[in-house]
């Protein structure tokens, strides 16, 4: 229930992605969200006020004429109690209205005469998003503040590809509760390492860890939604970045510490997620190995530099959280991993349980004890460790 208590009014203009904005719809109730619905005229040729009605289980409006409010205030009474505006689908006229404070709608003009923060997710044409008109619209409109939920590159329903498609109904739910999270940690700065790292044996084969990055994605994605700036050092993995997150792609342990280093001094927190080889090849051969006549191989090793002990050991060194995967033993095996590595918070899961899964089940280690997270999805459980992040913060925690 991450919506639990909130206002929303969400409006629909006229595009074929007004389908989607019906699931969109559910998913904000299904998140406890108070979801009021209003419709241009052109929106219920696309999707019937009936569809929106049973979804939000609230009246729907259309006209700015509406005899349901009896002094004819409904532009402004519709949208006084709510906490968030939503637009989606957003078209391409219906960006050239707001840019312009045109009121000619009932929506129209709900938007011009808010309080409330406007969240728009444009939906249209490749031509008509990239037309010089609504580039110039998007512009004003972000610098008055308005906020926007994508659109996405990909197929259009006209038959033609590219920028212009509607984010999936669970892509603006997800940007909608990351936008309510509590701004905790504003002006604080991030460093997250995420991701397996791969160790070359030689031009095609490499040595890595199973790790999705699922884990220090959302941890970059909570620290983001809380307000902090983030910079994401990430291995290979096939995760989208988090929005208003800066990512820097790394294979190897060596290249991921090059750029730990080259971005701990000036930040606030270092998360240390990153599934780190331990080992890596002595030496990469530089064309592939041939298999040939051999029975088997012997591949020397050597040691990786651990990253999140040596950031924890610099002078000055930033408020440095470790991740640990255990495949038992977990509290002691945490508690002797956070001394060892000399960090003030470490969070620990049975490997088992989250490899590659969307859920985990964290238990914090810091010098008051355990704090186990209980079981959810990977976001929820990153938004908790973040909260407690921002509260040790505040207690005046430094390294050790
Ligand atoms: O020592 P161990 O690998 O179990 O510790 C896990 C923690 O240390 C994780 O936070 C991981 O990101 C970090 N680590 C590291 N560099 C390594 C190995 C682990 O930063 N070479």
């Amino acid at each position: 229930m991450t919506l639990k208590g909130k206002k929303i009014l969400l409006g629909l203009t006229g595009g074929v992605a007004a389908y989607k904005a019906a699931e969109l719809a559910r998913g904000l109730v299904k998140a406890g969200a108070n979801v009021r619905a209003v419709m241009t005229k052109s929106a219920a040729k696309f999707v019937t006020p009936t569809t929106l009605q049973a979804l939000t289980g609230q009246e729907v409006w259309i006209d700015l004429w509406d005899k349901r409010v009896p002094d004819a205030m409904g532009h402004i009474e519709l949208s006084r109690d709510r906490d968030l505006i939503v637009v989606a689908p957003a078209s391409a006229n219906f960006m050239a209205k707001v840019a312009q404070g045109l009121a000619d709608d009932l929506l129209s003009t709900l938007v011009l005469a808010r309080r409330c923060p406007l969240l728009l997710a444009p939906a249209m044409n490749v031509e008509m998003w990239q037309s010089a008109a609504t580039r110039r619209n998007a512009k004003t409109l972000a610098a008055d503040g308005v906020l926007f939920a994508g659109p996405a590159a990909g197929d259009q329903a006209c038959g033609e590809v590219g920028m212009g498609r509607m984010l999936e109904p669970g892509q603006i739910l997800a940007l909608i509760e990351g936008g309510f999270q509590p701004k905790r940690l504003a002006g604080k700065r991030f460093l997250v390492t995420a991701g397996p790292t791969e160790e070359p044996i030689d031009p095609v084969r490499v040595i890595t860890n199973s790790s999705s990055g699922k884990m220090g994605y959302a941890v970059a994605r909570a620290a983001r939604e809380a307000g902090a700036g983030v910079v994401l050092v990430s291995g290979p993995v096939a995760l989208e970045t988090p929005e208003g997150v800066q990512r820097i792609n790394v294979r190897s342990a060596a290249q991921m510490f090059g750029e730990v280093k080259a971005r701990l001094k000036g930040c606030d927190v270092f998360v240390s997620v990153a599934a780190v080889a331990d080992f890596r090849p002595k030496k990469a051969a530089r064309q592939k190995i041939k298999k040939g006549e051999r029975e088997g191989m012997v591949i020397e090793m050597e040691r990786n530099p651990d990253i999140l002990a040596w950031a924890a050991a610099q002078k000055n060194a930033p408020f440095c959280v470790g991740f640990a995967a255990e495949s038992e033993n977990l509290a002691a095996n945490a508690k002797a991993k956070r001394r060892k590595k000399g960090i003030p918070l470490l969070a620990a899961n049975l490997a088992q349980k989250a490899l590659g899964s969307d859920e985990n089940a964290l238990t914090l280690y810091d010098e008051r004890g355990a704090h186990p997270l209980g079981r959810g999805p990977k976001l929820e459980q990153a938004r908790k460790l973040v909260a407690h992040v921002a509260a040790m913060l505040r207690s005046g925690k430094k390294a050790r």
